[in-house]
């Protein structure tokens, strides 16, 4: 039986009574998708899961974002599940060393958005007992009610350009990331995106603030300078402390979160002897917009 405690902070919830490496009844499904909605990030502890049950479960909420990190142990057949790690065989990172250490919305430089993120910790870096390499969020549909109303007014129906590229260079320039320079190839990939400053949220229907300091650069309908004033109020803003919530992790959690009601960040508190192994699906909201996807998902689920 599916039970789902919230934390009784800003976001989060346990799942306690589904076994993930099994197929889900369409009420579990449901009652998962609405709490995800409702609560942000979701924890289901205790999870014994191979990696093609981390890659079934995702693509329960949509299209998964191909990956284009390098795979090990089997991974190849699954390129669309991803390696964070700091793990290195022969010399070289076996997965992503530092991806996300830094305040971000995943996806949000895509023209379809990001919906879920799914991680899976296999390794847990801990010190003294204590576990590191945390991921912290801050909840977008809090932050855009507590605005004031004149922001609310001022932006509304305005939009945001995200770019790639803005997040790869601060990883470079401020973080000491090891990562090259993109190259032009990888720019025509990824060139930026214009989204609107605020999103209807599909399952709860509140307004989220979807402007994240990872990747957003201009507020279009402003004038350079207004717009760079108010992104640095936003970004701000939506950091306060009371939007915040902290997920400290433990082997085989597998932890989803909600990229249109959240925005996030991994902390990067351990060193290189200290293992962190994630498996990551990145989901786009390639269904969750979809009326004829989410009524039937919510009605299983009693709603
Ligand atoms: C991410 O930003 O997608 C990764 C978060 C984490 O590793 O905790």
């Amino acid at each position: 039986m599916l039970s789902i405690e919230p934390a009784g902070e800003i976001l989060g919830a346990t799942v306690r009574g589904a076994d993930l490496a099994q197929p889900l009844s369409a009420a579990d499904f449901g009652r998962i998708l609405l709490a995800l909605g409702q609560h942000g990030v979701l924890r289901f502890p205790d999870q014994t899961l191979d990696i093609g049950d981390v890659k079934r479960f995702s693509e329960l909420f949509g299209e998964i974002q191909g990956n284009p990190i390098r795979a090990v142990d089997g991974a190849q057949a699954y390129p669309e599940v991803g390696i964070l790690s700091n793990v290195k065989e022969n010399g070289a990172y076996i997965g992503s060393p530092d991806a996300g250490q830094d305040w971000h919305t995943d996806m949000s430089y895509r023209e379809t958005i990001g919906f879920v993120n799914v991680l899976y910790g296999i390794r847990i870096p801990r010190r003294h007992g204590v576990p590191l390499g945390g991921t912290e969020f801050a909840n977008t549909q809090a932050a855009y009610e507590a605005l004031p109303q004149e922001i609310k007014a001022r932006l509304e129906g305005m939009t945001v350009t995200h770019n790639f590229e803005k997040f790869w260079e601060h990883m470079r320039r401020d973080k000491a990331s090891g990562r090259p320079a993109m190259t032009d190839e990888q720019r025509k990939r990824r060139p930026p995106v214009v989204h609107p400053v605020f999103l209807t949220h599909p399952i709860t229907g509140r307004k989220v603030l979807y402007c994240n300091e990872g990747y957003a650069v201009r507020i279009n309908e402003l004038p350079e300078a207004e717009s760079d004033a108010m992104l640095d109020y936003l970004f701000r803003h939506q950091l306060d402390m009371r939007f915040r919530y902290k997920h400290d992790w433990n082997e085989n959690d597998l932890l989803i979160w909600d990229h249109l009601g959240t925005i996030h960040r991994a902390i990067a508190d351990y060193g290189p002897d200290e293992i962190r192994l994630m498996r990551r699906c990145q989901v786009m909201a390639t269904k969750v917009f979809d009326r004829a996807f989410l009524v039937p998902a919510l009605e299983a689920a009693g709603v």
